[in-house]
């Protein structure tokens, strides 16, 4: 594939490192970026802001329609918006945190997120992160990687990007959402089949990033 047309998709468990990974790869190929799990995050947003309990699966189902999510594809300042309005930074507050995964649980809000991210994805050219890229929603990517890490490095790394101190607590957060997210019955969480599996435990986001762009490089030669 030509770098145009190309498509990586990056799964993995929260707090992996997949969105400062995946910017950095679209940023050094020269490709967009799609943050699905922003996606995930402005429809919880917005259920939330509507009032509707995020519990109630009917309601969530029925209303899984109507906002209207936007995402920009720019690796080095993307956004989000609902019905015209920058969530970037409300999505990523405790809030939605805590509710979010059980929202991505419910099938009419995947597969009304898997028509926008396709629709996304277009003609490719694009670094896209999730949860189940590579086995659901671009299972034809020619770049695939699971990212991982040990959970204690993962709650280090969010609790620091997040300005805060309490580790525990976010680790307990991270845990419960991979636990949900790797439960559900639609497009759980998985390594998708042809994807590579890398732990960036041990690896420093350069290294991380390097690895990806190899892979890119190996597939298009
Ligand atoms: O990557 P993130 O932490 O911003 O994702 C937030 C939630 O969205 C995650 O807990 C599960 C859900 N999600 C999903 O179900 N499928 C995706 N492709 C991306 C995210």
């Amino acid at each position: 594939a030509q770098t145009g047309s190309l498509v990586i998709a990056v799964d993995g468990t929260s707090g992996s490192g997949k969105s400062s990974t995946s910017r950095g790869v679209a940023d050094r190929l020269g490709l967009r970026y799609l943050d699905t799990g922003a996606m995930f995050r402005a429809m919880t947003w917005w259920l939330l802001r509507e009032g509707i309990d995020v519990g109630d699966t009917a309601a969530v189902a029925a209303a899984a329609g109507r906002p209207v999510i936007e995402s920009g594809t720019d690796p080095l300042a993307p956004t989000i918006t609902v019905d015209g309005i920058d969530v970037s930074v409300e999505i990523r507050g405790d809030d939605v945190n805590a509710a979010v995964s059980p929202v991505s649980a419910v099938p009419e809000v995947r597969a009304r997120l898997l028509d926008l991210q396709r629709e996304a994805i277009g003609s490719g050219g694009i670094v896209v992160e999730g949860r189940d890229i590579g086995s659901v929603v671009w299972p034809q990517a020619e770049v695939k990687v699971y990212l991982s890490a040990d959970p204690d490095a993962r709650a280090q790394r969010r609790t620091a990007e997040q300005g805060g101190t309490d580790v525990a607590s976010t680790q307990q957060s991270l845990l419960e959402r991979d636990r949900i997210d790797s439960g559900r019955a639609t497009a759980p969480l998985t390594m998708a089949e042809g994807a590579v599996h890398v732990d960036s435990t041990h690896l420093s986001l350069a290294e991380v990033i390097d690895r990806i762009v190899e892979l890119a490089q190996e597939r298009r030669a």
